[in-house]
């Protein structure tokens, strides 16, 4: 990074300047991947005038940046092209749905194609002319109705996707069908709704084998077949992704998650981690997922450094082998940024004890770390009622003593350590099993 720009990150994905939120569309073709962002091209501040931003890269680490896919021309987008997916047809086809918010503000789901097919940039990109292609529902309200998913297809030969809405609180995953991609047709149910969910955003929904870590191809659809589905959701009020696992049935037209969706159940992440969408990349026969990752600098930082907001780095994703919740690891590319590797091990640290790493610049680092604690069994037993692993932090601060924690690193810090950032590591105990927190502590 220049020096007047220390922020700017080494390991994850950023645009050379402005505001980015959401990913979209991102997918492997040919054997390149591709990734759109909802991007202003003005300014570092969210604005409603979307752009797609589009980059290009041979293994999601070294990327060059393109022009916008999707700029707001016409009256299905003019106020702006938000999130959306992209579809990789068989016999290769591409399509593209986005959410646009038209003349009147309305949203309203289009369609996008490739114009050329031989150009290994997939650079331009042709809008619809019967756009929308699927118009605000009745009863819905006009800014309540966004982000189609990557679609798939049924045995009956039909295409599927889901838009995230809302009514009256209730969070809505609606369902629609189509052959052809232009005439699409909204299931007499929505596939999912939660009361007092307020609006989904960014609705994700794709197949994970029961048993193996490998990724699935979306339109593995059947349950015969090995796999449960996972729904993923962006609660808009809580500035959160939930996901929920669970039984898909085409016929059926349902999903039936098997725990239900509330505040507390399965998150994909912690802190700053929001709209992720992940997608299936053929080539290393994986499912991958980014996020945006939103900063907590204020509009005036933002505004300084010329820039803000960043993705999560792309990792992969499967299910446990209890079936219960996802797991996920940075993709093994990450191995191409590691560069002037310090170590060391047996290490003894004492209560209040502190190392200095040397031959580092804390400021961005990967960091590979095991610590081996003695007399385990003496750990605090964990309040009960304590189980959002975010609480557990916030209530337990870095300053906090426990018996098994605060141990970890402090980065970002000072010489004199009054500004430092701990991440930090605690162990308790919960019904006879052990349980490890992993937080940080940005007070300071
Ligand atoms: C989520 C979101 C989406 C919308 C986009 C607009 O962060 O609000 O619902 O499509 O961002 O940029």
């Amino acid at each position: 990074a220049a020096p007047e720009q220390p922020y700017r990150t080494a390991f994850h994905f950023q645009p050379p300047q402005n505001w980015m939120n959401d990913p979209n569309g991102p997918m492997c073709y040919n054997g390149v991947y591709h990734f759109f962002y909802q991007h202003n091209p003005f300014g570092p501040l969210f604005n409603k005038r979307m752009h797609w931003a589009h980059s290009v890269s041979p293994d999601l680490i070294n990327w060059t940046h393109l022009d916008s896919a999707f700029t707001p021309t016409d009256p299905f987008d003019i106020n702006g092209c938000w999130s959306g997916s992209a579809t990789i047809l068989p016999g290769n086809k591409l399509v593209m749905l986005y959410t646009g918010i038209d003349s009147e503000n309305r949203q309203v789901q289009n369609l996008a194609v490739l114009k050329d097919l031989s150009d290994p940039y997939l650079k331009e990109w042709v809008k619809h002319a019967g756009n929308p292609v699927i118009d605000l529902p009745e009863e819905i309200n006009p800014d309540d109705f966004r982000d189609p998913t990557t679609t798939w297809l049924a045995e009956d030969g039909k295409w599927r996707l889901l838009v995230g809405s809302q009514k009256d609180k209730t969070g809505i995953a609606f369902l629609y069908h189509s052959d052809d991609f232009v005439n699409w047709t909204q299931s007499d149910s929505p596939l999912l709704t939660v009361p007092g969910t307020g609006v989904w955003e960014c609705p994700d929904f794709f197949p994970v084998w029961i048993d193996s870590t490998k990724g699935v191809d979306t339109s593995v659809v059947n349950p015969s077949n090995g796999v449960k589905h996972v729904l993923k959701v962006g609660l808009q009020d809580h500035f959160k992704d939930y996901y929920m696992i669970g039984t898909y049935s085409p016929e059926k037209e349902h999903f039936v998650p098997e725990e239900e969706l509330t505040l507390s159940t399965l998150r994909l992440d912690y802190g700053m981690y929001y709209a992720s969408k992940s997608f299936y990349d053929s080539v290393k026969n994986r499912r991958i997922i980014m996020a945006w990752v939103h900063e907590s600098d204020s509009e005036a930082d933002a505004i300084a450094k010329g820039w803000s907001g960043l993705q999560s780095f792309p990792r992969s994703l499967w299910l446990d082998e209890n079936q219960k919740q996802l797991l996920q690891w940075p993709i093994e590319e990450i191995e191409m940024l590691h560069e002037n590797e310090v170590s060391f091990r047996d290490k003894k640290l004492e209560g209040g004890s502190l190392h200095e790493i040397q031959g580092i610049t804390a400021s961005q680092a990967d960091v590979t770390i095991s610590f081996k604690l003695a007399n385990l069994e003496e750990a605090e037993e964990l309040d009960p009622s304590l189980v959002d692993p975010q609480l557990i932090c916030t209530e337990n601060d870095a300053s906090k003593k426990g018996k098994f924690g605060p141990f970890g690193l402090l980065a970002l810090a000072s010489n004199d350590l009054t500004e430092q950032t701990a991440i930090f590591f605690r162990v308790f105990r919960k019904n006879g099993r052990y349980v490890v927190v992993m937080c940080s502590d940005q007070s300071r």
